[in-house]
């Protein structure tokens, strides 16, 4: 039996996917932030649950641990939660939120299960976006956006902190049975932008919303990933766009040296040296 970890799976892409996913054959353990939501969706689909808020990396750290506990393998984690939110925001941790949420929380979470991972030969599947490529570029001196705050460039530098994540795990990890991909779900009519100061809000939640795709196509895009064998129907360290091809993305996701470099920057800031 697989056992497959999905986070952001209380709502949206992730609820949809958990659906798909849900079989005998699969031990589904979801992860959400509110406890009514999560609890909802897991008893739909018959899975474990657990709930944690990414803006408190102690609930990250309470999450591994719980993990670690009670898993004897993880065969995938799929980093999905996430979001864009107005800003910045400084977290009870002291980082911008929406850098915590969709970069160091999973981060710490990858990090903090990796020996499980790796001992399971697990896939890491990131859900990350064409955001990346859009709105991103990452400033080494303001990595975290606090200067010059604005909802879309903080959300693609934290997607594609994410592709840079997934290059780096690969780059690391590969030759020892991990596999990590990253890739972008649709633009899906769901929760994203609920908030309204972060300039997408009407497009997800007005009437331009009847232009995106269901949340059932981007929970197929993330079932795909986490079912598929890597090296077969997905390949290791790349980016995927929504037709699941091998797309493009930000320029600064093919610069080894930046992709290193955000490594270590984030590692300085979870794990400060004492
Ligand atoms: N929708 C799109 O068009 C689109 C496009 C590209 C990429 N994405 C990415 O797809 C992923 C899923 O988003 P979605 O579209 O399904 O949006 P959604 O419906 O808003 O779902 C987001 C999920 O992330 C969780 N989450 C949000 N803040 C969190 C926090 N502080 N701590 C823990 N979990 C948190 C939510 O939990 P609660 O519901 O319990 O708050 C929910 O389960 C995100 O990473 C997003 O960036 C979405």
């Amino acid at each position: 039996m697989r056992t497959v970890v999905i986070t952001g799976a209380s709502d949206g892409i992730g609820a949809a996917a958990s659906a798909l996913l849900a079989s005998d054959d699969v031990r589904l353990v979801l992860v959400g932030r509110s406890p009514t939501k999560l609890k909802a969706v897991a008893e739909r689909v018959g899975a474990e649950h657990h709930a944690a808020d990414f803006t408190h990396l102690d609930d990250v750290r309470d999450l591994a641990n719980t993990l670690n506990a009670s898993l004897d393998r993880i065969d995938v984690l799929a980093n999905n939660a996430g979001g864009i939110f107005a800003g910045p925001v400084k977290t009870a941790d002291g980082f911008e939120k929406t850098f915590q949420v969709n970069h160091l929380a999973p981060f710490l979470l990858t990090h903090l299960l990796l020996d499980r991972l790796i001992e399971s030969r697990a896939a890491v599947v990131a859900t990350s976006s064409v955001g990346a490529r859009l709105f991103g570029h990452i400033d080494f001196d303001d990595l975290q956006n606090w200067r010059n705050f604005h909802p879309r460039k903080a959300y693609g530098d934290a997607k594609l902190a994410n592709i840079l994540f997934t290059k780096e795990l690969h780059r690391r990890f590969h030759a020892q049975g991990l596999s990590a991909v990253a890739f972008h779900p649709g633009n899906i009519a769901t929760n994203f932008a609920a908030e309204k100061r972060t300039g997408f809000n009407r497009i997800y939640h007005g009437p331009l919303s009847a232009v995106l795709a269901s949340p059932k196509t981007g929970g197929a895009n993330l079932a795909h990933f986490i079912a598929g064998t890597p090296g077969q129907d997905w390949q290791s360290g790349e980016y995927y766009g929504s037709h699941r091809k091998i797309t493009r993305t930000n320029p600064q996701a093919s610069d080894p040296t930046i992709i290193a470099r955000h490594w270590r920057q984030t590692e300085h800031l979870l794990f400060p040296p004492p």
